[in-house]
């Protein structure tokens, strides 16, 4: 049990989201009646995190077949409308087609239950990539508290619940053993100054919020052991797209010589893509960059651009740990 409100979850036939557009000075939860208001959460990141929007994907589906019936065509041109929300990160394909599965064999009743066996899988998934991220930071650092690196929110409400980098880190927390967790703000949209800072001081984690610019000082400082961050899709060869900053934060690890951890679920690894080339990278308006808060911080005519994730090559990833194995691998990064 924690203090921190359900991501996603399906009550009375609409999915019920945390509306993260509002966090952290406002805790409301938003019901999502239809398939245009599940798209237009997932669009404006109400409901974001690779994870979570797996669970969309499939409750979204649920919702479409609730329409439509037994209109399979119909289910299925909604089913391709809602994977299409956003680009990046395989979970929402992926949820989206195990729940279209269902409903082809078992209708709408079918896929509410693959949908509810996802987001529980989604729990129990990131429950033990924490214990495996735990016990591989204890192989290599053994009982020393460690100083942490965070980017963006792969946290509880990036998921179902627990969260894949934060899951990490909060298991490692429960052995005592996190002195401090430094959270990248995350320029444009400050998942880390939001969302990050908001959940670690809900879970009682030790932690400050710094601009993404000084974690390079922060590394040279001595003050980080290692960097942890989730993925959005990780490829065959084992490249990782994650949140804009990721790559420059992995670049930053290896030349001071800083382990960097990848923490994802088995949801997130996409056999079919072969290497981070050929991931599509989302970008997004430039309104985002213009403007901080109701604020235009750009001169008239300046132009923007936006791009949503990176792609950190495996070369630079320490440790990519997924519910099933910790591995290492092959790498330049010499920590
Ligand atoms: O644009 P967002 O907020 O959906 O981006 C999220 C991230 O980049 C996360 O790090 C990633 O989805 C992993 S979440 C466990």
């Amino acid at each position: 049990m924690t203090n921190l409100p359900p991501t996603i979850e399906w009550v009375d036939g609409v999915v019920r989201i945390v509306d993260q557009r509002l966090l952290p000075t406002e805790v409301v939860l938003l019901d999502c009646i239809d398939l245009d208001a599940l798209i237009e959460a997932i669009a404006t990141l109400a409901v974001r995190g690779a994870p979570a929007l797996g669970a969309a994907g499939a409750y979204g589906v649920v919702l479409a077949a609730g329409r439509a019936g037994d209109d399979a065509d119909q289910v299925r041109h909604e089913a391709r409308r809602l994977a299409e929300a956003r680009p990046t990160a395989v979970n929402l394909q992926w949820g989206v087609d195990r729940a279209l599965a269902a409903y082809e064999t078992d209708g709408a009743a079918g896929a509410l239950r693959a949908a509810h066996a996802l987001a529980a899988d989604d729990v129990a998934m990131n429950e033990r990539i924490g214990q495996l991220g735990s016990q591989w930071l204890r192989a290599r650092f053994g009982d020393r508290p460690l100083r942490m690196l965070t980017h963006c929110n792969a946290g509880h409400l990036a998921t179902v619940g627990y969260g894949t980098a934060i899951g990490v880190i909060r298991t490692h927390a429960s052995h005592g053993l996190v002195e401090h967790v430094w959270v990248d703000e995350t320029r444009p949209l400050l998942q880390g100054a939001r969302l990050t800072a908001w959940e670690l001081g809900r879970l009682g984690i030790c932690h400050r919020v710094i601009v993404d610019a000084a974690a390079a000082s922060c590394m040279a400082d001595g003050e980080v052991d290692v960097v942890i961050v989730g993925a959005d899709r990780v490829a065959a060869n084992g490249d990782v797209a994650n949140k804009i900053g990721t790559y420059g934060l992995a670049v930053l690890a290896a030349h001071h010589g800083i382990a960097f951890m990848v923490a994802a679920p088995s949801s997130t690894l996409d056999a079919a893509t072969p290497d981070g080339g050929a991931i599509v990278v989302e970008t997004r308006p430039a309104h985002e960059v213009a403007r901080i808060g109701d604020r235009l911080v750009l001169a008239e005519g300046s132009d923007v651009y936006n791009p949503a994730f990176d792609v950190t090559p495996a070369k630079l990833v320490t440790v990519l740990v997924t519910d099933s194995a910790a591995t290492e691998p092959s790498r330049t990064n010499p920590a």
